[in-house]
């Protein structure tokens, strides 16, 4: 299973896990929302418009950032760009958005986290809360999180919305299932929490508190892994069939790292040696001989999440000049 997952090395063990393309999904969503933003867009003489505010140079922020301004542009959907320097003010950023809020062609505003640590502890979440709940295509504002919780229509957080999409359509069962979810952010674990329990699932919620978590986990049919952790979930955690998920995007720089995650003679670990550096999840590479399916990192979660903003973008557009309130493209 590291073979299909990871390229043709060594294979370990038996091979069962069947490899979630988010990749794959990810190109069909998009082929899905393009003609429905060309609709949009010749029926109210607009695109639908999505703003991304970057504050500061994360190099990490701005490739996701240059990744969504593409997509976006792929999709028919005007994608700008609003910079601001890492020396900005919180009232510059809290004034951008106020502009961004009145701004008669953005139906949609994403404000790229991590902010910069210099604008204060609870810069955050003071300007999530300023972004208006109709433009607020990340989910993120607590009218929108309140209408998630209580199961009513809102815009919902892209990356939870994505695996969702990739479940459903990969025909994997989540109501009455058990599904464990590691970590409890804003962005990812605890929406997505929240989804799995609008589709019936049994939901527990595990952090870095929770006691025996290999064995908590274990107990599921549905692992999401979120916590950002390399190699966290290792095959102990994993119950002989179940589905993994695993959202973690980390960057490993250690040899002696990358030799724990992949076996000598690995492509990845030839590949790795080449470039100083690799993208790995939270999700160890020999849980494939356990699970029964399992998203890779990278081409697993990460390509759905920028497809989900699209749709969300345009949910939000059409939710803005008065459209029906239909879902685009079957998302829930
Ligand atoms: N940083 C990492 N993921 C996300 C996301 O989904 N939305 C925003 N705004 N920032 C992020």
């Amino acid at each position: 299973m590291y073979a299909r997952l990871h390229g043709d090395g060594n294979e370990q063990g038996s091979v069962t896990a069947r490899v979630l393309d988010g990749r794959a999904l990810a190109d069909q969503l998009r082929d899905e929302v393009a003609p429905e933003v060309a609709a949009f867009t010749r029926q109210y003489g607009r695109p639908p418009g999505l703003a991304i505010v970057l504050v500061g140079e994360n190099p990490a922020s701005e490739v996701y950032v240059r990744n969504k301004l593409k997509t976006g542009r792929e999709v028919g959907v005007r994608a700008d760009l609003e910079r601001l320097p890492g020396s900005a003010a919180l009232t510059d950023v809290l004034e951008l958005v106020g502009r961004l809020n009145a701004s008669e062609v953005h139906d949609g505003i994403l404000v790229q986290a991590p902010l910069p640590g210099s604008l204060g502890r609870d810069a955050a979440s003071r300007v999530f809360d300023t972004i208006a709940p109709e433009k607020d295509v990340d989910g993120f504002t607590p009218g929108n999180v309140g209408r998630l919780v209580q199961g009513r229509p809102t815009l919902v957080p892209c990356t939870p919305l994505g695996i969702i999409e990739l479940l459903t359509r990969e025909g994997v069962p989540i109501a009455g299932r058990h599904a464990c979810v590691i970590g409890r952010s804003e962005i990812v674990g605890k929406p997505m929490a929240l989804l799995l329990l609008q589709r019936d699932a049994t939901v527990t919620i595990c952090h870095s508190k929770t006691s025996d978590l290999a064995a908590v986990c274990r107990s599921s049919d549905i692992l999401v892994a979120a916590v950002g952790r390399t190699g966290l979930v290792t095959k102990d955690f994993v119950k002989r069939g179940a589905t993994v998920v695993d959202v973690g995007m980390n960057t490993v720089t250690d040899a002696s790292v990358a030799a724990s995650l992949f076996p000598e003679g690995h492509p990845r670990l030839a590949r790795f040696r080449e470039r100083g550096s690799m993208l790995v999840g939270d999700v160890h590479p020999s849980v494939a001989d356990v699970a029964g399916a399992l998203t890779p990192v990278p081409g697993g979660v990460g390509p759905l999440t920028i497809a989900m903003l699209m749709m969300n973008t345009l949910r939000a557009a059409r939710a803005r000049v008065g459209a029906s309130g239909r879902s685009p493209a079957r998302i829930s």
